[in-house]
């Protein structure tokens, strides 16, 4: 019998009804959504079979994570997911030239922030005008922690590696505006998270 592969990230079966009709509301209805940082691929084979008229394409840069992703998309059964890309938001080059839109979530608070930076650039780069980056996570206002959790947590991913943190919303609006990409909307969501939809000019 084969191993299976998939990983259980239990935090998605929480957001995943939260996030959706955020994403049910600003995706196109058609054409196909690049996830950045998919992880264990339950938000792929999930959001896909949610949202039928799209073809969704998972990605990561670990092999773990791209294993999982395939284990997921085989077990679903899911028609309208594609499988993952292997994908580095710092590459100069993405191995997809274009995306009606994308979607990112949990992925900013646990990377440097020049993954940051590169993501928000790749997305200027592949989104065409007026389409949608979706990014989820938690983030600092006005420079303070929206909760004692969240300050925990950044403690908690800082002591796993230094270069990662929960962001300042201000700084990831401003450099996505760098970029291009306006910060259209923020929407307060459960655990402390936000959601923030940001479009290409
Ligand atoms: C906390 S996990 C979130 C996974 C999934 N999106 C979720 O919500 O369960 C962060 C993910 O970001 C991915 N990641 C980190 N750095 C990345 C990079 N430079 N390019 C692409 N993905 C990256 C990791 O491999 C990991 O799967």
């Amino acid at each position: 019998m084969p191993i299976d592969q998939r990983q259980f990230a239990p935090a998605t079966a929480r957001n995943r009804d939260f996030i959706l009709p955020i994403l049910q509301r600003v995706l196109p209805e058609s054409g196909t959504i690049l996830e950045i940082g998919s992880g264990s691929g339950e938000h792929a084979v999930f959001f896909a079979q949610s949202l039928a008229g799209l073809n969704w394409q998972p990605s990561d840069t670990h092999a773990e994570a791209l294993n999982s992703i395939r284990a997921w998309i085989e077990y679903a059964g899911a028609t309208n997911v594609a499988m993952p890309l292997l994908l580095d938001v710092g590459a100069s080059a993405w191995p997809l030239a274009h995306a009606d839109a994308l979607v990112c979530i949990n992925v900013i608070h646990y990377s440097p922030l020049e993954s940051t930076t590169a993501l928000l650039t790749g997305a200027a780069r592949v989104l065409p005008p007026g389409g949608v980056l979706y990014c989820y996570g938690p983030y600092r206002r006005g420079g303070r922690h929206t909760s004692p959790s969240n300050e925990e947590f950044d403690a908690w991913l800082k002591q796993r590696d230094p270069r990662f943190g929960v962001r300042d919303m201000e700084t990831v609006e401003d450099e996505a505006a760098a970029c291009g990409l306006r910060l259209e909307e923020v929407i307060a969501m459960p655990a402390n998270n936000f959601s923030l939809v940001f479009r290409r000019n």
